[in-house]
């Protein structure tokens, strides 16, 4: 069935205009003014924006993780994305203990198979980092059709990767020109501090925050930049919180390296003090990295502007209040790291960003879209409005004003960590290869109709000698 949108504007990471587009089995076909086709169905966009649709390099969902699970399945997961605008995840598809990457590959399309209402891709995502999981790197990526992995200097006991690992997992990145995604905390300090803490009887969430700071993500990010850079990789620094990781990001990327750096709604926007809140409410707030002292919010937001931070992942990671975060009741070291923002994350960036005047349009689209599409090998058939693109686009009326708030919300999670913020903005209908997945506010989308995105790395990989 052929769809023509009319009257809207169309936006992309570097233009603005007025047209009509035409969509044809999924595709864009034709972009022009007065656009006619026969048996077309008419979609009215008057008076509002056209953007690509939406692309989070971060998801967590149907994950297992601090000894529970992320509330948040594919089904609940992906259709709070579509409600929210976005129309591809790239989800981390987490290997523990000795299982095999393969096989951790084969239970994520499971979980997603039938559920998924959006395109997805998959990171490799590895808590063992041995020997053995880095021998089968090369080939998992290969054969499972992912260009990315994510590694660990933070969570000590379950995840960290050593220096020599780390640097292991930069070789393969070089040799099978994938990037290489590190949580950049520095895990064994912050368990020292962790003790110190519960050793002097504190309890309260506030002390996740307090045991990891500014500076232990300072120096995990300086030492993941310069081991990538001689491994020659790419690095990829995920959620980046402060002014100590944006500096070195900032050095290196002067320097040439070939460095990235993401950051996420919530620390664009909420402060430290949410986990100071009374009756055990800051737990809502415990994710990793922590919540910052506010002044590191504009330092966030003037990184993202410079583009030295390029990407904005939702690092949607969802525990409910009344349920998993209260396995750290007694100890704020086993409160579930993680929140929900895989739907928010397109209203409070434009509400935030665009609308108060901090970033462009065209910058918002981006940082929300397209940045993510060139980065993890997705470009041009998402992430941007072209001919011969996938038809994956927002309807976005940039008028409304509305509540964040978990009454309204499709995750399924009993609380929004952005409860009672007012946005200016809201996707209306999101399209996922030319069909209707959110219908005037309503999902219209069928479960399971999401396709998995391959994303190829070199295939005749050299490894990396070090001279
Ligand atoms: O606290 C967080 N971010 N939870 C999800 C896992 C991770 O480190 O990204
Ligand atoms: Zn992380
Ligand atoms: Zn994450």
């Amino acid at each position: 069935m052929k769809k023509i949108i009319t009257g809207g504007t169309i936006v992309t990471a570097a233009d603005q205009y007025r047209a009509d587009l035409l969509i044809e089995n999924g595709k864009i076909t034709e972009i022009g003014q007065g656009i006619q086709a026969e048996d077309a169905e008419i979609i009215d966009a008057t008076g509002k924006y056209v953007f690509p649709g939406g692309i989070d390099p971060h998801t967590h969902l149907d994950m297992p993780f601090n000894n529970t699970v992320t509330d948040d399945d594919w089904e609940s997961g992906t259709i709070a994305a579509a409600f929210g605008g976005t129309t591809t995840i790239l989800d981390f598809c987490l290997t523990t203990g000795k299982a095999r990457l393969l096989d951790a590959v084969d239970k994520w399309h499971e979980k997603a198979k039938d559920k998924a209402v959006i395109d997805y891709g998959f990171h490799l995502m590895i808590a063992d980092l041995t020997e053995d999981t880095l021998k089968q790197l090369p080939e998992a990526l290969e054969i499972a059709g992912i260009n990315s992995v994510k590694v660990f200097l933070a969570y000590a006991k379950e995840f960290q990767a050593t220096d020599r690992t780390l640097f292991q997992a930069f070789k393969v990145g070089k040799e099978k020109d994938a990037i290489v995604m590190v949580h950049c905390e520095n895990g064994s300090v912050i368990d020292e501090l962790v003790e110190e803490a519960k050793a002097l009887g504190h309890t309260e969430p506030i002390y996740h925050a307090l045991t990891r700071p500014p500076q232990l993500e300072g120096e995990a990010t300086k030492r993941a930049i310069e081991l990538a850079n001689l491994a020659g990789a790419k690095l990829y620094v995920v959620h980046v919180t402060c002014k100590e990781a944006v500096d070195e990001i900032i050095r290196a990327r002067e320097k040439g390296y070939q460095v990235y750096g993401e950051t996420c709604p919530p620390y664009l926007v909420l402060d430290q003090t949410a986990l100071e809140k009374p009756n055990f409410e800051g737990a809502k707030y415990v994710w990793s990295p922590p919540l910052r002292p506010k002044e590191h919010q504009e330092v966030l937001w003037n990184a993202l502007k410079a583009k030295q931070l390029q990407t904005i992942g939702s690092d949607q990671c969802s525990f409910s209040f009344n349920g998993k975060k209260q396995l750290g009741k007694e100890d704020f070291s086993k409160i579930p790291n993680g929140g929900p923002f895989i739907e928010d994350r397109l209203s409070v960036l434009y509400s935030e960003g665009v609308a108060k005047g901090r970033i462009t349009l065209n910058e918002f689209v981006d940082m929300v879209s397209t940045s993510a599409a060139k980065t993890f090998g997705l470009f041009p058939q998402k992430g941007t409005i072209a001919i011969g693109t996938d038809a994956d686009l927002v309807l976005f009326d940039p008028n409304v004003e509305r509540v964040i708030s978990a009454e309204t919300h499709h995750m399924n999670v009993d609380y929004n960590a952005f409860e009672g913020l007012k946005v200016k903005g809201e996707p209306v209908s999101v399209f996922s290869r030319g069909e209707f997945v959110i219908r005037d506010k309503e999902f219209v989308g069928k479960l399971g109709r999401g396709q998995y995105i391959r994303r190829e790395v070199k295939k005749e990989g050299k490894p990396v000698i070090t001279k």
